[in-house]
């Protein structure tokens, strides 16, 4: 499984980027507004995201409305980088952008995919990437990773025209709150998990790592003084 950030933090981004672990970026516009980032600086600041990660994909979402509106958008976003994909919210107005995006190549990645048929359609409408949410779902007391099981296997059931050579569509394993929702994400063959800074640092940690660490160092330590 691929292990993406979900952050729009440079400082957090190069971090990851540097554990030599990352394999994507995705931002949605709250991540961006916790930045402290204003409207006229959006495109620069992804611009500076797709500096730190050259080779990957980085998400940068549309908030326009119309298909219109978010086709012109999906094209400015693609021009500032050849690694931005255009991430869309799933609804009657991006589908029929994805498709024309992605007619064109440019990578979509259709998001707020909470059931099977939204995931289904993006994927006919040619999105390079799939990202339901497991954490919003139990939120409201409901079973995030059976939801996202459905959908990949949903999903992997067909073969869809557009982005076979890359290997997509892809499943993004989004709203990710816990190293658990990383395991069952890839037992189940979810392609990516997109993880908070936060919770990918829980991922490293294991308490009796720290425990293990602590007596190896203690014991190397009688070593030295002996
Ligand atoms: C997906 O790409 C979203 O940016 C993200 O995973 C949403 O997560 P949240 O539910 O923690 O806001």
């Amino acid at each position: 499984m691929k292990f993406f950030i979900d952050t729009a933090n440079l400082d957090e981004i190069r971090e990851a980027e540097a554990w030599g672990i990352l394999a994507g970026v995705t931002t949605n516009p709250s991540l961006y507004a916790k930045t402290g980032g204003k409207l006229a600086d959006f495109e620069n600041h992804m611009a500076k995201i797709c500096e730190i990660c050259k080779d990957i994909p980085v998400s940068a979402e549309s908030t326009a409305e119309t298909t219109e509106e978010m086709v012109a958008e999906g094209r400015r976003l693609a021009a500032i980088a050849p690694n931005i994909v255009v991430k869309l919210p799933i609804c009657e107005a991006s589908l029929p952008a994805c498709h024309t995006l992605a007619t064109e190549g440019i990578r979509v990645n259709m998001t707020l995919i909470f059931s099977a048929p939204q995931a289904l359609l993006a994927a006919s409408a040619g999105a390079r990437y799939i990202s339901p949410f497991v954490g919003r779902f139990e939120d409201c007391g409901e079973d995030g990773i059976e939801q996202l099981e459905t959908v990949v296997t949903c999903v992997k059931n067909y073969e869809y025209g557009y982005w076979e050579q890359e290997g997509g569509p892809e499943i993004i394993t989004a709203s990710v709150r816990t190293p658990h929702h990383v395991t069952q994400a890839a037992l189940m063959g979810a392609d990516i998990a997109t993880v908070p800074f936060a919770a990918l640092k829980k991922c490293v940690h294991h308490p009796l790592t720290d425990k293990g660490l602590a007596s190896f160092a203690a014991d190397w330590e009688k070593v030295v003084n002996a």
